[in-house]
């Protein structure tokens, strides 16, 4: 029986030298030093050996499973990560996550724009403003020349918080960033107040841009969305024209879409400019179709009237303003056919910008 032990280890260590893997090793370990396995099955076969040979036999046993044990040992060792790496997936609960490698901590596109835009017309001199999204009418119509039962102001057509039927200064979410001219205007008249140096109002001029979301109850479909965002323009000087407002935005789109980029003004109606005009670029949507013109949004000179509601006098002061939709200018820079894309958090759609 002695002699069964010792081809028992040789076929042991013979088997182990031909494990490679962790399967295989574990399938060794499994066959040979296993509850169930060959090794316990000599250790229960003392039972049979005559009773003077089974101190001399209970040794060998003994002696052969430390051996096999140390020889696994050393197998598992010597095979390294081979033998780590079980053949199922893998887990290591300390590496980075693969949504980490891939870095999904980027900016969002529209942020990117918005932060592009604030860079491209701060080289003109314009710095950043910000208003509430939670206005009242006062500031989201009234101030901006939009007398009641204008059809701008239906409830239909607006998120109101308060019923504007029953309400003095009904609140409701901005339906346009024009409301922060309104805001940066009464601000610099209250500040101009104090100053010594003011004039009709004012004390020194104006130059902001003012990026937000503004809200309006759109049927959503491909580039309507009942939340997008503008990038209102107001410049306020003592002798500002047409043709100011008109180098402004050639300027800004040579900037932002390349040299080549046109503008166009289209005569249009805003309550709150006069005249007004419609700007168009013309863009190339992507790299393989001809440009063609986008609508980007209105602008127009100050309304005398606004300036009023705001403190300013029109005799001495006067300004533009411009407003355009942030979604159409990141559609048009980047190629994007539909609004929705913008705001599905589909990390396919946005691990590609
Ligand atoms: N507020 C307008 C809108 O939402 C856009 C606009 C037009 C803004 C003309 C302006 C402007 O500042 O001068 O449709």
């Amino acid at each position: 029986m002695i002699e069964q032990l010792d081809q028992l280890e040789a076929a042991a260590r013979s088997d182990l030298g031909s494990a490679t893997d962790a399967a295989s090793l574990e399938a060794w370990r499994v066959t040979y030093l296993g509850t169930k396995g060959r090794v316990r099955a000599a250790l229960g076969a003392t039972k049979d050996v005559p009773k003077e040979a089974r101190p001399a036999y209970g040794q060998r046993v003994n002696a052969l499973s430390a051996a096999l044990e140390e020889a696994y040992k050393a197998r598992r060792a010597q095979l390294g990560d081979a033998a780590a790496t079980p053949t199922g997936p893998r887990i290591d609960v300390t590496e980075p996550s693969i949504a980490w490698s891939r870095g999904v901590g980027r900016r969002h596109v529209l942020s990117r724009v918005i932060e592009e835009l604030a860079e491209v017309f701060g080289r003109m001199g314009f710095s950043v403003a910000r208003g509430p999204e939670l206005e009242d009418d006062e500031h989201n119509f009234v101030k901006l020349n939009i007398p009641e039962h204008h059809p701008a102001r239906d409830p239909a057509d607006n998120f109101y918080v308060d019923d504007p039927a029953l309400t003095l200064r009904p609140r409701m979410l901005r339906s346009q960033t024009s409301t922060v001219q309104v805001r940066t205007m009464e601000a610099a008249v209250a500040r101009a107040a104090a100053s010594p140096a003011a004039l009709g109002g004012l004390a020194e001029p104006i130059r902001i841009i003012a990026p937000g979301r503004v809200y309006r109850p759109d049927t959503v479909d491909a580039t309507h969305s009942f939340m997008f965002h503008q990038l209102e323009g107001l410049a306020i000087d003592t002798a500002l024209s047409l043709a100011d407002l008109k180098g402004t935005l050639a300027s800004f789109a040579r900037a932002y879409f390349g040299p080549e980029a046109q503008i166009r003004l289209r005569p249009s109606f805003f309550p709150f400019t006069e005249p007004s005009a419609e700007l168009d670029m013309m863009i190339a949507l992507n790299p393989d179709q001809p440009a063609r013109w986008i609508e980007l949004g209105g602008c127009g000179m100050v309304h005398p009237s606004v300036l009023r509601a705001c403190g300013i006098d029109p005799e001495r002061w006067s300004g533009f303003a411009f407003g355009f939709g942030i979604e159409r200018i990141a559609m048009g820079k980047y190629g994007i056919p539909d609004i929705r894309m913008l705001f599905e958090n589909d990390l396919r759609f946005l691990q590609q910008l």
